[in-house]
């Protein structure tokens, strides 16, 4: 096991260049396999879930190689109609982009129920609607957890969400662009990984319209072609470091942003008194984040994009636990995300939950703690946290972090932070 040690009360300040979207990466390289040729793709994040989706997709037959530290070129001309392999597929949420990648490219899929983070009862029920709609059998074996799809031909359809998911919406997206036929999706995600994956599919030769908005629609293809695609920066690792900036009162320019991914984040830091200045290197779009003092409180609810997004809602609670009065965090989007809280309350943070709703009681100061992450972005907050403490901090189950964020300690100490990695 691996913790990272965080000494606490440095402001950080310098600058920093985020990486490739998580999100946008574990579903372009699944979606590969729709393709005959090789897909040169540019800016994917080296983080664990990457690695594990390359894995899988190099036991399936495809030929990987790697170009530097964040260049792969996939080859799944050769992808055979095989299994993923199930302890491979268990450890990744994003593994339900298998379904539907091998469903639009082999006509069936087997795949082991997703893993990855837990933060309540994560279901995949409009994953399993719309392959359904599509003409799909599919077979869900509660006892294995393994989901079973076949189809003889998939066929487009008009396909409305009951809820609006990312996962869902890219998940059918990906199917459909080889169904017969046109399919229209309504009540889809508007993440910019969605919108990110849509071009990345259009770049292969597919009919992939209005992602970004409510409805999408896909004219599907008999055959896809390689391209050279780059992965947006990451929406989540930008914000993070924009909190982490504002939670130590630091001063830090984070490049390789699309500043208007995170208008949300920026509005809420401004109300909390940090400064957020947008601007243009002539390279790349940066973000300057300036914090002096104690955060004035602020209330957050946790929207679909373009709302606050729920995965900074826990960085965002690390930094308002020493707000200068009341903050409260609602969570809208999954039913128990609050699994840092306890972590922050052996900080000496102030907390109540009550159902969906955090009240953060500002105090002081953090003291460091021994911390346990609980998921990927719980970690994040913890790392946060950690920063703001006065002391030393112990983070365990890092290996949650390392699912989501490339190098996190080593851009850290670049911004000036204490903190290493050790091996237990
Ligand atoms: C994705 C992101 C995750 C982010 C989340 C919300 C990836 C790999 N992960 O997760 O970082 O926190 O979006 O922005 O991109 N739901 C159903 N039925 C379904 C699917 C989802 O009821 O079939 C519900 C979920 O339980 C949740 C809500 O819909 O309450 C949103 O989930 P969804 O957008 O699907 O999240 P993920 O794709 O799992």
């Amino acid at each position: 096991m691996i913790k990272y040690i965080v000494q606490g009360g440095t402001k950080l300040s310098g600058s920093v260049t985020i990486s490739g979207a998580k999100n946008a990466a574990v579903a372009i390289l699944p979606a590969t396999l729709l393709v005959s040729g090789p897909c040169r793709i540019e800016n994917v994040p080296d983080i664990s879930d990457v690695r594990l989706l390359l894995e899988i997709l190099r036991d399936m037959g495809a030929e990987i190689r790697r170009y530097g530290r964040n260049t792969l070129e996939i080859d799944c001309t050769r992808a055979r109609n095989a299994t993923a392999p199930i302890e491979l597929v268990r450890r990744i949420r994003a593994s339900y982009y298998l379904i539907g990648a091998e469903l639009g490219r082999f006509g069936h899929a087997h795949v082991a129920m997703p893993g990855g983070c837990n933060f309540g009862v994560r279901p995949i029920d409009q994953h399993i609607k719309g392959m359904r709609a599509l003409g799909a059998e599919v077979h869900v074996d509660e006892e294995a957890h393994l989901l079973t799809a076949r189809a003889a031909k998939l066929r487009g359809a008009e396909i409305f969400f009951d809820v609006v998911s990312v996962g869902a919406t890219i998940n059918v997206m990906l199917a459909a662009c080889r169904a017969e036929g046109q399919t229209v999706l309504t009540g889809v995600a508007k993440e910019p990984h969605v919108v990110d994956v849509a071009n990345f599919l259009n770049m292969m030769g597919a009919s992939v319209r209005g992602a970004g908005t409510d409805v999408i629609r896909i004219s599907g293809r008999e055959k896809l072609h390689g391209c050279g695609y780059a992965v947006i920066p990451d929406q989540i690792e930008t914000g993070t470091f924009m909190i982490a900036a504002a939670a130590t009162g630091g001063d830090v320019v984070i490049k390789n942003v699309i500043p208007t991914h995170m208008e949300a984040t920026s509005a809420k830091l401004m109300e909390s008194g940090a400064r957020v200045i947008e601007g243009d290197d002539g390279r790349d779009f940066y973000l300057r984040v300036v914090m002096d003092g104690r955060p004035r409180p602020v209330n957050i609810k946790t929207m679909v994009y373009p709302g606050f997004p729920t995965d900074l809602q826990q960085p965002m609670m690390a930094y308002l636990s020493t707000a200068a009065g009341v903050s409260t965090v609602t969570e809208n989007i999954f039913e128990n995300r609050f699994n840092h809280v306890r972590e922050l309350r052996r900080m000496g943070a102030s907390i109540s939950l009550r159902e969906r709703v955090a009240r953060i009681k500002g105090v002081n100061a953090l003291r460091g703690a021994q911390i346990y992450a609980s998921d990927l972005r719980a970690g994040a907050a913890l790392i946060i946290a950690g920063l703001m403490a006065s002391g030393r901090t112990q983070v365990h189950n890092i290996e949650f972090i390392d699912r989501g964020y490339e190098y996190l300690d080593q851009k850290l100490t670049a911004l000036g932070a204490s903190i290493r990695r050790e091996a237990r």
